[in-house]
């Protein structure tokens, strides 16, 4: 299924191996600190790496600069009123703008914030107000192997344990995370999001869905949530952000941006306590950290990202990578989550321990063998969290085909090959920040 030519190319090119080599020593055997111009297929993330339209390019000539009451707002604020139901928008440069806004507006001092599961940012941000970030993921989501139609739904059961200990008043915001990136971008059921809904009530919590990927979430919920069987994605999209009291939003996802962000809310008196907070951090909140340009796109890509062929062949692509490595026995995360396919470094390098940071030894294994670029997202991003040492191979919306995921699935059955000769990593050198420490932390063979 192909629904896209290409018109505009960008060439590419697979360095040698001691280039490799090189390069990977240079960057502390950290890959965020390689440059992109010495990876050849680019799977860091899939946040703000995708391809746009032709009608998001004509869209940013039209981009109204205009500081305050800019046109583009105006129909930025309108999709996402039509797409996602949701009439008050505080626009921010991105998601984790987005995120110091609302959070740093409903958190405080020794709150607690429940999440099925929190990602990188969110958990700095909560953890930045003082707050403390609790993760209520269901139990079979940390399973790689489990089955599992909505393996990323928040549990219930765990977030009425954490409010029993605490108290309902220590719990002002519960957060759903759709899909639910940290637990490898599974779904979350429309179901678990109205219980969840109910049960933010009930403790008198404000309900924030993540919204980043709510179409590819959408997408799982027609296929396998029966009283969705029949229902346009972009009914259920706004049917399931519907139970939200406020949204936050990162436009480089499922807005098909470059750049953007916002939170936006049915609660006109919130918003208004946003956009205090937004003008300090973002910008005025009629563009908030993004041109008009830029708001032009992403009010177009959402719109986009809510139409069935666009999101079965994003959806059908990751499969397609899943399904690559799969043939060639490596060992994947299933059933495969929404905008990665996360590979399973215990599963490839039995022999390392934990402290040996097996994933983010794949991570190097995968640039060294095939200038293939993923990222670990298990004890060396999450230090102190009893996490699977997953490796996630995300893919970038609109840009990559078969013929590239097949070297990414021929790199990493070459890794699998001589798995047992890899030895661990350990750190050089950390930022003070732990949660942040993956971004910039410098690693050396142990
Ligand atoms: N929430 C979730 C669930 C995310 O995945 C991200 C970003 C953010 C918030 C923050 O958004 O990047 O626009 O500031 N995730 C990217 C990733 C970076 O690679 O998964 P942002």
């Amino acid at each position: 299924m192909v629904h896209y030519k290409s018109t505009m190319v960008e060439p590419i090119d697979l360095p040698s191996r001691g280039d490799r080599e090189r390069a990977l020593e240079e960057a502390g055997y950290n890959v965020f600190n390689l440059d992109a111009e010495d990876v050849f297929i680019d799977l860091l993330t899939d946040s703000g790496t995708g391809t746009m339209s032709e009608d998001q390019w004509a869209a940013l000539l039209r981009g109204d600069e205009s500081y305050a009451g800019s046109k583009s707002f105006r129909r930025l604020e309108a999709a996402v009123d039509d797409v996602m139901g949701f009439p008050h928008v505080v626009p921010a440069h991105q998601g984790r703008g987005a995120e110091n806004v609302l959070y740093g507006t409903l958190l405080e001092e020794g709150d607690v914030a429940l999440n099925n599961t929190h990602f990188d940012t969110t958990r700095a941000h909560v953890a930045n107000q003082g707050a403390d970030p609790i993760d209520c993921p269901v139990e079979v989501a940390t399973d790689p192997g489990a089955p599992g139609d909505f393996k990323g739904d928040f549990s219930i059961e765990r977030g009425r344990e954490v409010v029993e200990e605490v108290g309902t008043d220590r719990v002002p915001v519960v957060i759903q995370t759709i899909t639910n990136n940290s637990a490898a971008g599974q779904p979350v059921s429309v179901e678990n999001t109205r219980r969840v809904a109910e049960f933010a009530d009930e403790i008198d919590a404000t309900f924030v869905i993540d919204a980043c990927r709510f179409a590819e979430n959408a997408y799982f919920v027609t296929e396998r949530e029966a009283e969705y069987a029949e229902a346009s994605v972009a009914d259920v999209a706004r049917e399931q952000l519907g139970y939200a009291d406020a949204l936050v939003m990162s436009g480089k996802k499922d807005g098909l941006s470059n750049v953007g962000g916002f939170v936006a809310t049915q609660d006109e008196a919130l918003a208004d306590r946003c956009k205090q907070r937004a003008i300090l951090y973002e910008g005025f909140p009629t563009y908030g950290g993004m041109a008009g340009r830029d708001m032009e796109a992403l009010a177009v890509g959402l719109r986009e990202a809510v139409e069935e062929a666009y999101v079965a062949d994003r959806i059908e692509g990751i499969r397609t990578l899943a399904s690559l490595l799969e043939d060639r026995d490596v060992p994947v995360y299933t059933p495969t989550g929404g905008h990665a396919v996360y590979l399973d470094a215990e599963a490839v390098f039995p022999h390392l321990e934990s402290s040996d940071f097996p994933g983010q030894v794949l991570v190097c294994e995968l640039y060294r063998e095939g200038g293939v670029r993923g990222v670990e997202l298990g004890s060396f991003a999450f230090p102190g969290t009893d996490r699977p040492e997953l490796v996630r191979l995300a893919v970038p919306r609109r840009t990559y085909h078969r013929e590239h995921f097949e070297h990414v699935a021929d790199a990493a059955a070459a890794v699998l090959e001589r798995a047992d000769e890899a030895t661990g990593l350990e750190i050089k050198r950390e930022p003070e920040v732990p949660e942040l420490r993956h971004f910039t932390a410098e690693l050396e063979p142990s």
